[in-house]
């Protein structure tokens, strides 16, 4: 079997210590604010990055293990592959968040958005650029998870 080796290229820092303060369900927004400390060993591939307002952050869920094909998430009650949703639980314990970047100071992008926990490695920095239009976009069992909610409130 092929396998990668990677290594952090920086840190996150938030306030969630804890899986359960992050919050989760339909509908939720993250606004938390926190940094990426980028390690010094590669700040200088952080040029011209300010000129981005959203990032794409790929980090290690290196809190907790395993992972299972077919998973209820906290948005829906109905089961789900693990490739049609974003759960921690993967064979691969890779996460992406869309951040926004509201400034640089040398290693340090201060970011809102985050939901991560408190160390968690990242991976690797993206700029987001990503122009999919509205009327394009297929949401999937969300959507229709969505819409049950919406019809039982
Ligand atoms: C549903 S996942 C989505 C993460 C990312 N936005 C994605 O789509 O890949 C977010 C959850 O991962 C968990 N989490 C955050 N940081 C983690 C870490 N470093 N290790 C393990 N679990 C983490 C928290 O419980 C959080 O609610």
């Amino acid at each position: 079997m092929n396998e990668w080796k990677m290594r952090p290229i920086g840190y996150v820092r938030s306030s969630y210590t804890d899986t359960k303060q992050v919050p989760k369900g339909l509908g939720t927004k993250h606004t938390l604010e926190g940094t990426l400390d980028v390690l010094p060993e590669f700040e200088e591939g952080l040029l011209d990055i300010e000129g981005y307002s959203h990032l794409f952050i790929l980090w290690v869920f290196h809190r907790g293990g395993g992972y299972e094909l077919i998973g209820r998430p906290p948005t829906d009650n109905r089961p789900h592959g693990v490739f049609s949703t974003r759960s921690p639980r993967r064979p691969n314990a890779i996460g992406l968040t869309v951040v926004e970047l509201l400034k640089r100071e040398g290693p340090i992008l201060y970011l809102r958005g985050i939901d991560m926990l408190d160390g968690t490695p990242v991976l690797d920095i993206k700029p987001y650029t990503s122009s999919v239009p509205m009327d394009k976009l297929r949401r999937g069992w969300l959507e229709e998870a969505e819409k049950r909610e919406a019809a039982d409130r």
